[in-house]
C-alpha cells in the first residue's frame, strides 16, 4: 500500500508579503504538499487567486501542489490550471454537469485526479466515480473561506467512503480532509480513514515550524 498520512498546508492562510519565506520554511518542515485554494466568487462567496499565483511559485518549489478548485464549471480552467503547475487538481461534484468530462480533463493533462463534496453533499453521488479518483475531498466546513469550525458529522462521511474504497479494493484512494482541522481534531480525521490533512489557520498561525511538527507527531 502506498498510501501515506501527509500535511497539505493551506496557503488561503499565509501572509501574502511572505508566501516564500513561508513556503520555505514548511519544505525545512518536510512538507511535502502545498494545498492552493482557488475561488470564484460564485460557487463560493470568496475570491482568492490563480493561474499567476500558481504559474509563479511553481519554478520556486517542488512541493507537490494540490489544488482545490472552488469554482463554477471548473472544465473551463482545469487544463490552463494543469498548465500552471499543478500536480493534483480537485473540483467540486456540485460545481459541474459533466463530473466524466472534468475528471478526463485531468487524467488527458497527466495529474492526480480529484473530487471534492461540501458538508451536505452525500457519499452515494461520488461513488461511480471511485474508481478513477486518486483522491476524494471531503469538507469538513462549508467552503469559502479560513478559519471556520470544523463540523464534527462530515467525518462520519469520510468513514463510509474508506470503508466502500477498501470494499472494492482501493487501498491508495487518498481522502482528504478541509476546513477547522487542528491538532485537537487530526486524531479524528485519522481514525476516520482520511490520510491528507488540509490545514490554514492552524498552520500558519505563530509558529509554522511548531504548528507543523504538533501535526506530525499525530499523523
Ligand atoms: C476553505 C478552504 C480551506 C481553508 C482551510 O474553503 O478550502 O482549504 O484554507 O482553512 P482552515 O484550516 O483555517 O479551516
Ligand atoms: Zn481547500
Amino acid at each position: 500500500m502506498s498510501r501515506k498520512n501527509l500535511m497539505s498546508p493551506s496557503i488561503l492562510s499565509g501572509d501574502f508579503w511572505r508566501l516564500g519565506e513561508q513556503i520555505s520554511e514548511l519544505e525545512k518542515a518536510d512538507v511535502e504538499w502545498l494545498h492552493i485554494d482557488v475561488m470564484d466568487g460564485v460557487f463560493v462567496d470568496s475570491i482568492s487567486y490563480g493561474m499567476p499565483v500558481i504559474r509563479s511559485l511553481r519554478p520556486k518549489t517542488s512541493l507537490f501542489f494540490d489544488a482545490h478548485l472552488m469554482i463554477i464549471e471548473p472544465e473551463r480552467y482545469i487544463k490552463v490550471i494543469a498548465d500552471c503547475g499543478a500536480d493534483s487538481i480537485t473540483f467540486h461534484y456540485e460545481a459541474t454537469k459533466d463530473v466524466q468530462g472534468c475528471i478526463a480533463e485531468i487524467k488527458a493533462a497527466g495529474k492526480q485526479a480529484g473530487i471534492a463534496i461540501k458538508p451536505d453533499t452525500p457519499v452515494i453521488d461520488i461513488i461511480p466515480y471511485l474508481e478513477q479518483l486518486d483522491m476524494v475531498l471531503v469538507m469538513t466546513v462549508n467552503p469559502g473561506f479560513g478559519g471556520q469550525k470544523l463540523i464534527p458529522e462530515c467525518f462520519e462521511k469520510v468513514r463510509e467512503i474508506r470503508t466502500i474504497a477498501d470494499e472494492m479494493g482501493l487501498t491508495d484512494l487518498n481522502i482528504q480532509v478541509d476546513g477547522g482541522i487542528n491538532t485537537e481534531n487530526v486524531t479524528i480525521a485519522l481514525d476516520s480513514g482520511a490520510n491528507i490533512i488540509v490545514a490554514g489557520s492552524a498552520v500558519f498561525r505563530d509558529s509554522i515550524t511548531d504548528n507543523i511538527n504538533k501535526f506530525c507527531e499525530k499523523l
